[in-house]
């Protein structure tokens, strides 16, 4: 099966999505998957051709893609998919490959959120993951919470509102985040991954701010209570609509700033540790969780139970923030196509990532 590898993209997340995905081409099974590469730039072109499977040769990028052939994907004449040479050539062949199935391992904008999804079905192209409803549901962070709230799972709640409400009326929205929060508050865009755009507020100034710093990246805005004495618990989920399992659970203990470019390629990017994950925020976890029995039972059907209500597929990460005060857990948010494909979690209990990537074709296969 010729499985085509979608990654990079457009969005901050595009180093962790190259790390993501090298690390995937390498764990598949060779006797039964011949994994193409298709690169995304962070300038829209799309490129293919083995060096783009060397993690060293990405330092250089335009030394990089002037090796790399440049693709379109499209359909042939007789309904195959396949990558034509870009622009295609006036004489000799324009064909590249051809591909059976598609891998995207891109993280937000266009790669989670339902974008680069309705191009596959466009293509009628089977694909590992989310559809594009559930990968935008699950990008959005206010209709996530709609629709799991709906179905009694705990969300944090929540005050939302686009940008022109703001404009018209910012009073109103305060008035009505203090009345219900207090201070301190967090304000999110509504659809941005990792950690951009995001603040945090103790009072009526730093709101204000915190709000006009996030309408810069999102005309949808979220604001939420900011949970100060919690406990941060991931749980990853592999199935579909009809059978799913948790993984083990990771404690995140300490979640830095966005690196730069050179520190994800550079650091533990390409080691066989979660380096993705760890690539874009520079985290340190405990796996498995120190949690009780009960609460880590709690927190993997939780998980199950957000990737089914959302209509999940594939493999996602869902995110939870644990308020020791109250002694309850919430669900704070899902990564419909987590950094290393959150392969570390399934490792210990057993599914290792050769495992992991051949369960995900299948399913997308099925
Ligand atoms: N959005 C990144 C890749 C993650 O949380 O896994
Ligand atoms: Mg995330």
């Amino acid at each position: 099966t010729r499985v085509g590898v979608f990654f990079g993209g457009i969005s901050v997340e595009h180093e962790v999505s190259v790390i993501s995905a090298l690390q995937a081409m390498k764990a598949m099974d060779d006797q039964q998957y011949e994994p193409i590469p298709i690169f995304i730039s962070k300038d829209r072109s799309w490129y293919t051709g083995e060096e783009l499977l060397d993690i060293e040769q990405y330092k250089e990028l335009d030394k990089l893609l002037e090796k790399a052939q440049k693709v379109t994907v499209t359909r042939d004449d007789s309904g195959k998919v396949v990558l034509q040479k870009d622009p295609v050539p006036k004489f000799g062949k324009k064909f590249v490959a051809e591909i059976d199935l598609a891998f995207p391992i891109l993280h937000g904008t266009f790669g989670e959120d339902g974008a680069i999804q309705g191009f596959f079905e466009l293509l009628d192209l089977p694909y590992v993951g989310c559809d594009v409803a559930s990968s935008a549901a699950g990008m959005d962070k206010v209709m996530m919470k709609q629709i799991l709230r709906d179905s009694k799972l705990p969300v944090l709640d929540y005050v939302w509102f686009y940008s022109n409400h703001w404009v018209d009326d910012s009073e109103e929205i305060i008035d009505m985040t203090e009345e219900k929060f207090g201070y301190p508050v967090i304000v999110k865009p509504a659809n941005l991954g990792s950690s951009v755009g995001i603040g945090t507020a103790e009072n009526r100034e730093e709101l204000e701010e915190a709000v006009e710093e996030a309408m810069g990246f999102a005309v949808k805005i979220v604001i939420e209570p900011m949970v100060e004495d919690m406990t941060e618990v991931n749980c990853s989920v592999v199935g579909d609509f009809e059978e799913v399992e948790a993984s083990v659970i990771e404690e995140v203990l300490k979640t830095e700033e966005i690196l730069s470019y050179q520190d994800k390629y550079g650091g533990s990017g390409s080691k066989s540790d979660g380096g993705a994950a760890k690539g874009m925020e520079n985290t340190d976890r405990v796996i498995p969780a120190p949690l009780s029995d009960d609460r880590t039972i709690e927190v993997q059907e939780l998980a199950k139970d957000t990737f089914q209500i959302l209509g999940c597929s594939g493999v996602s990460r869902i995110d939870f923030i644990i308020d020791k005060t109250k002694d309850k857990v919430y669900i704070n948010e899902i990564n419909t196509i987590p950094g290393s494909l959150s392969f570390y979690l399934w490792d210990p209990a057993g599914k290792n990532y050769t495992e992991l990537t051949h369960q995900l074709i299948q399913l997308a296969l099925k």
